[in-house]
């Protein structure tokens, strides 16, 4: 049983996650990528690191779930166990939400629930708040809604640029998101909902 990440843009989460597990020698490894935008630099981060990647069209299904189906087929063939996602800028469907119950974390660039959804750092930035941060939760079918796992704070300080702040929250993720992982695979953290017996 193992990890797969599903990502569409730089895989820079991506890239820290299979770095800490080999690093650490975690019981279940990161072992395939699934990738929904043909070409993202996410792809070449995979190779690079010897990490088998799936690139997927969506747009080239008649619907979600006929997508989520081929991705179902090919996560059960790799035995994968988790669904960690990292900058998957796609809703989860019913098809892997039933199959992964309890099973897929996300990250999000905030403190959840402020500024959900896209470019939530440059909202925070703009807005403008005192503290932001990143927030690790369990996935459901909304837009960052699930059950939060775990968040840590980041400021924003006078002299903070957009990207100085946002290169601060990049670094908050990577030391988070994979802290976080662990955690999840070794049974420290407990699913909101029960796993079915052969997953357990
Ligand atoms: C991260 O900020 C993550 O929180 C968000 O998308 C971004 C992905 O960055 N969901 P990267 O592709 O891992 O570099």
């Amino acid at each position: 049983m193992s990890i797969a990440v599903f990502a569409s843009g730089s895989g820079s989460n991506f890239q820290t996650l299979v770095e800490r597990s080999r690093m650490e020698d975690w019981p279940e490894p990161v072992s395939l990528l699934i990738c929904d935008k043909p070409g993202a630099k996410v792809l070449e981060r995979a190779e690079k690191l010897g990490v088998p990647s799936a690139s997927f069209a969506p747009k080239e299904y008649p619907g979600k779930a006929d997508y989520e189906r081929d991705v179902l087929h090919l996560l059960r063939l790799h035995r994968i166990k988790w669904i960690v996602l990292a900058g998957y800028m796609r809703l989860i469907g019913p098809v892997l939400l039933e199959a992964y119950a309890g099973r897929i974390v996300n990250i999000h660039p905030s403190l959840l629930p402020a500024f959900p959804g896209k470019d939530a750092i440059r909202q925070a930035y703009e807005y403008p708040v005192k503290v932001s941060g990143v927030t690790v939760h369990f996935v459901d079918e909304g837009m960052d809604t699930g059950p939060i796992i775990a968040q840590v704070p980041v400021a924003i300080t006078e002299d903070d640029t957009l990207e100085s702040f946002a290169e601060k929250i990049h670094q908050a993720e990577h030391s988070l998101y994979p802290d976080v992982v662990y955690q999840l695979i070794t049974g420290k953290i407990r699913p909101p909902v029960p796993l079915s017996a052969s997953e357990k």
